[in-house]
């Protein structure tokens, strides 16, 4: 049997992903005396800063039974070049599934094309899976079904942008993207799917009618020296009151986190009703339970 991945979404039937996230409105509601993942390993391999994505996976195995190793590339022999494939052959062989952050997508293809066990996206430079995930649950949570609504996506079509582009495929709602010139996601995965995302570069266009407003960072993780002149770029793609007053009446703000509150969302609104972001960070450790499971125990 071939193993089952999550590089992207798209490796989740929509049957599949949509089961994902009920089971993780249901673990948050069980006790933490789960034994799913009893006697089961993860490894955990981080080449880029976090701290939710890191925590959510260490606690989710701990809370169900399991336990994780976590390698960074100072103190691993990944980190002084041993090749990729001798890497997933190895950790193979003694843990049940890894979870990568890192810079290039291919490097987890690559990784994942030599592992005999689970390999979970958890970052790269082109996608995010682990925290869409999160952030269905957290609207379903709070609005009900997120199939036939319609998101807001403001700001840079990094990572977290493209990852709603396939979120919108799979769990079936409608994606206005608002990017400043030059910042635009992939354009082949924008066409590929331009019956479900649309791309302008008005941020109120893209908000006006929307249940749900979504923004993140206008500089990623190792794209820091960029920072200054993004600034400038990204300017009128601040998330704030003022725009989200052009949103559907009871729209929800989500930000995977970090944010840099006065940059692309104003402090008030990160704080205010409307943002559901603590509770979207708390979701990590539910869904990637949810995740684990699927992945782990099939
Ligand atoms: N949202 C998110 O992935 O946060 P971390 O970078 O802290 O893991
Ligand atoms: N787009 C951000 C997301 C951080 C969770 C980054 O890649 O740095």
């Amino acid at each position: 049997m071939s193993v089952q991945h999550f590089l992207t979404l798209l490796d989740l039937s929509p049957d599949d992903a949509r089961h994902i996230v009920q089971r993780a409105v249901l673990l948050k509601q069980t006790p933490a005396s789960a034994q799913q993942l009893r006697h089961k390993t993860l490894g955990l391999i981080f080449e880029k800063a976090s701290t939710r994505t890191r925590v959510a996976f260490e606690v989710a195995m701990a809370q169900l039974g399991g336990s994780s190793v976590f390698l960074s590339m100072a103190d691993s022999q990944l980190g002084r070049g041993e090749p990729i494939e001798d890497s997933a052959k190895v950790l193979s062989r003694m843990v049940d599934c890894i979870a990568i952050r890192t810079f290039e997508h291919a490097k987890l293809e690559h990784f994942a094309a030599h592992s005999a066990v689970p390999i979970i996206n958890a970052l790269s430079d082109d996608f995010h899976p682990c925290q869409l995930l999160a952030d269905v649950q957290t609207y379903t949570e709070h609005r009900g079904d997120i199939s036939g609504k319609t998101v807001a996506w403001i700001g840079d079509g990094n990572n977290m942008c493209q990852s709603y582009i396939n979120a919108a495929v799979v769990f079936d709602f409608e994606l206005k993207i608002a990017c400043p010139p030059g910042f635009e996601p992939d354009g082949e995965l924008i066409h590929k799917n331009r019956d479900r995302a649309s791309l302008m570069q008005d941020p109120k266009q893209a908000v006006a009618g929307s249940d749900l407003v979504v923004t993140d960072v206008w500089a990623s993780m190792g794209q820091e020296q960029e920072q200054p002149h993004r600034q400038d770029s990204f300017a009128n793609y601040q998330v704030n009151q003022e725009l989200m007053d052009q949103a559907n009446t009871d729209a929800l703000f989500m930000h995977c986190l970090p944010a840099h509150r006065g940059e692309e969302v104003s402090a008030d609104l990160l704080d205010s009703q409307d943002s559901i972001v603590w509770d979207e960070a708390e979701n990590r450790m539910h869904s990637q339970k949810a995740l684990l499971e699927f992945l782990c125990c099939r």
